[in-house]
């Protein structure tokens, strides 16, 4: 088993030619993950546990707009926009978004592998990806993508809140932090996110509906999709797909041809 990666996503947040505080070491073999599935369902928390399983790095594309959203009246005029569009729900462009990638494009190539959250989420955008990791002869391993009835997404995300520091994840009532409104990883305060009001989450909604559903049928035909039932606590999700995958990397490398297949293990 690896040893999970504590580093502080300096290439991620930042972009550019920043080093990470610890950057991982060499890897017999690389895991690199897209999560997918519907706004609130759980990509994040599940990111979080993965990365502290598997010893990968959590690059989730919102976590990059939210730390910029402190430079305010500073943010260039495009990321001024792109913040715009995130609090009402919307999708940033993907000339945005695909811009961004390209200068953390480290990341995608680093040994230590990645759980990438939120990306990708339109058509453009994954070919885009798929082009960025051909080009850099790097493998996606599989996407994962998270399935849950919307009565209970809705219920996970008017309960959530988020650490402004650390992006830590935590859920008024099933994840509660040990003192309320505060985190438990760093200690700074917790606070409830500007688009998780009911009006940008319907926006959220559609968007995926519209833009991110088709995704499933794209990666579908990879054979690199595997669908897993978000139902229940966090770790059990977390054990269900950490099975799930072991299941599909080896019937991938047998050259199984069962690999999209919907797995479910309980
Ligand atoms: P992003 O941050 O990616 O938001 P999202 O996809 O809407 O997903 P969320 O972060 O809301 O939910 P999640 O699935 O991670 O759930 P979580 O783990 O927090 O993007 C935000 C915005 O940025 C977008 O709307 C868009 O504007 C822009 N953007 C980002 N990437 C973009 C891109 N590529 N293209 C264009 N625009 C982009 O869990 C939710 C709650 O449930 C928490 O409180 C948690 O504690 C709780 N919970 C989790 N698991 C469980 C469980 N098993 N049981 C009970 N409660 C649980």
């Amino acid at each position: 088993m690896p040893m999970p990666v504590k580093n502080d996503r300096a290439v991620w947040f930042k972009g550019g030619d920043l080093t990470c505080s610890i950057p991982p070491g060499k890897r017999v073999k690389t895991t690199r993950l897209v999560l997918m599935g519907p706004p609130g369902i759980g990509k994040g928390t599940q990111a979080q546990l993965l990365c502290k399983r598997l010893g990968i790095c959590h690059l989730s594309t919102g976590d990059i707009f939210r730390t910029a959203s402190v430079l305010k009246d500073q943010a260039s005029p495009a990321l001024q926009t792109a913040l715009h569009q995130m609090h009402s729900g919307e999708l940033v462009s993907d000339t945005t978004v695909i811009a961004i990638i390209r200068e953390r494009l480290k990341c995608l190539e680093c040994e230590g592998g990645f759980a990438l959250d939120g990306f990708p989420r339109t058509i453009v955008q994954a070919e885009a990806l798929e082009t960025l990791l051909r080009d850099h002869h790097v493998d996606l391993t599989a996407v994962i993508n998270y399935e849950l009835p919307i009565d209970q997404i809705v219920a996970r995300l008017s309960g959530r809140r988020v650490c402004g520091h650390c992006r830590a994840v935590f859920h008024l009532t099933q994840a509660a932090p040990k003192t309320p409104g505060v985190c438990d990883n760093c200690g700074k305060p917790l606070y409830q996110r500007e688009d998780d009001r009911p009006e940008s989450v319907r926006v959220r909604m559609r968007a995926y509906e519209q833009s991110t559903k088709p995704l499933i049928d794209y990666y579908q035909q990879r054979n690199l999709l595997l669908s897993i039932d978000a139902d229940g606590t966090p770790n059990g999700i977390c054990r269900r797909t950490t099975t799930a995958l072991r299941e599909f990397t080896g019937s991938a490398t047998e050259g199984s041809s069962t690999a999209n297949q919907k797995t479910n293990p309980r």
